[in-house]
């Protein structure tokens, strides 16, 4: 008896559910949702009901099928009209740097190449001087307010990478900028944020020349280090000529993995080094840029199955003034699940606004718009190995959600350099962000 009494007073699991809407126009792209005639999902005149204690996704429907247990808990309304969707995911970005690059812009556009730029000591080493010379907590305020600016453009979940330290010291300050944020600022800036190491991100002065020591170094001792104080869940390599070979991305690769580290790779970005297939081989979640992919990658990408998700980074193409993009239709074609990041970064890509990044994926590799928006939700989070929780709506995932002031998303690329049109930001049922200006 004395049990069952404990057993009966004993408090339900507790939730608070918040029933967001009515939602004009809600896309969804998930299940039961989506079918050819419904690619993305939609939902006219929604609900959405959001547990704000898990953070998570309790029911989803059309506004005259909700159910009974929810019709007397708290409401909050759009803001204002417009559609709205799962929060963005940016799956590739560099944004623990200091300083900037604006003399090279410069100086490109009066004919200077990304590449001669960095063979003549400017390029990724400029940065990473300026990186070393600034402390922690300077990084962490830049990073802070770059982070923040995506996530008022609508970017919930972001991938973070370091690589402008290469030093043991300098990396783990900078991977320990992202953990603090996650940590400590949580309440102020209430995103993802995934971290990656890319301490293979260009072979620092001091190892001029040892570029196979600089390897060495990376995977005997910046590695080690980072996982053991778990700062990163990928690694990452620049691999390209000039930067490090397939061999030794190879070799960086397989000893983060043997610590438990997820890979993923810049690859064929200037040129192609079967970088690829070679993502492919050690399951990392991605391949990026892919500017310079053939045929054999392509099919190895395909029989990978979706493991290895294609990241493709427009706006650094359009930033480097470059003609060729990656072959996205026929990538599409193919059916493979094609993500799109922004590659925020100081040099190649001076551009945090995912938005943008989708209008230039329209404009410049004709991507349709369907296309466009999986490729920012739930292909991203793919690439992220978060497509559990995160990238499309259904019942059980985390309740992020950005709100546009457009009315469909082809309308939202068309208007695609208004400064913001992003409404509102929803993080697990909480409404973290309010743009009045986009609606007034
Ligand atoms: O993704 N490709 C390598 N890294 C960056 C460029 C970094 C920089 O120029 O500072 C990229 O394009
Ligand atoms: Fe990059």
């Amino acid at each position: 008896m004395v049990t069952m009494f404990f057993k009966k007073a004993e408090k339900p699991p507790e939730t608070r559910p918040l029933v967001i809407g009515p939602i004009q126009r809600l896309l969804t792209l998930s299940e039961p949702f989506v079918s050819p005639e419904n690619p993305l999902g939609d939902i006219a005149d929604a609900l959405l009901v959001a547990d704000v204690i898990s953070g998570h996704i309790l029911w989803l429907g059309p506004s005259a099928e909700l159910p009974k247990t929810y019709h007397d808990a708290p409401r909050q309304g759009m803001v204002g009209h417009g559609f709205m969707m799962p929060g963005l995911v940016d799956c590739h970005t560099h944004p623990i740097f200091a300083g900037d690059r604006a003399q090279e812009f410069e100086a490109r556009l009066a004919g200077k190449t990304y590449q001669q730029l960095a063979e003549e000591g400017g390029g990724i080493w400029h940065t990473v001087n300026q990186t070393r010379a600034a402390s922690e907590a300077e990084l962490r305020a830049l990073a802070f307010d770059r982070c923040q600016q995506a996530l008022r453009l609508g970017v919930t979940t972001l991938e973070a990478k370091s690589g402008y330290g290469l030093t043991l010291e300098d990396e783990l300050k900078s991977l320990r900028v992202i953990k603090r944020l996650q940590e400590q600022e949580h309440d102020k800036l209430p995103m993802t944020i995934v971290p990656t190491v890319m301490a293979a991100h260009d072979v620092p002065k001091e190892y001029e020349g040892r570029t196979e020591e600089y390897v060495a170094h990376i995977c005997d001792v910046i590695l080690p280090a980072v996982a053991s104080e778990n700062l990163a869940v990928f690694h990452d390599v620049f691999c390209d000529a000039g930067y490090f070979s397939r061999e030794q991305a190879k070799r960086v690769l397989e000893a983060g993995l043997a610590l438990g580290m997820v890979p993923k790779l810049h690859a064929e970005e200037f040129t192609n080094q079967a970088a690829t297939q070679l993502a492919c081989e050690l399951g990392a979640a991605s391949a990026d840029h892919l500017l310079c992919i053939d045929e054999v990658g392509l099919q190895a990408l395909v029989a990978s199955g979706g493991n290895t998700v294609p990241v493709l980074l427009p706006a650094t193409a359009f930033f480097l003034g470059m003609t060729d993009y990656a072959p996205a239709r026929r990538m599409l074609e193919l059916g493979l699940p094609v993500a799109l990041a922004s590659d925020f970064n100081p040099g190649s890509s001076n551009c945090n606004n995912l938005l943008a990044v989708m209008a230039i994926a329209c404009l410049q590799m004709r991507m349709p718009i369907d296309a466009v928006l999986r490729a920012v939700t739930v292909n991203a989070a793919k690439a992220l190995r978060l497509e559990g929780s995160r990238g499309t709506l259904s019942v059980g995932k985390r309740a992020d959600l950005v709100q546009f002031v457009a009315r469909s998303p082809s309308q939202l690329l068309y208007d695609w350099a208004i400064p913001n049109p992003v409404s509102a930001v929803w993080v697990a049922g909480h409404r973290v962000h309010v743009n009045e200006a986009a609606f007034a």
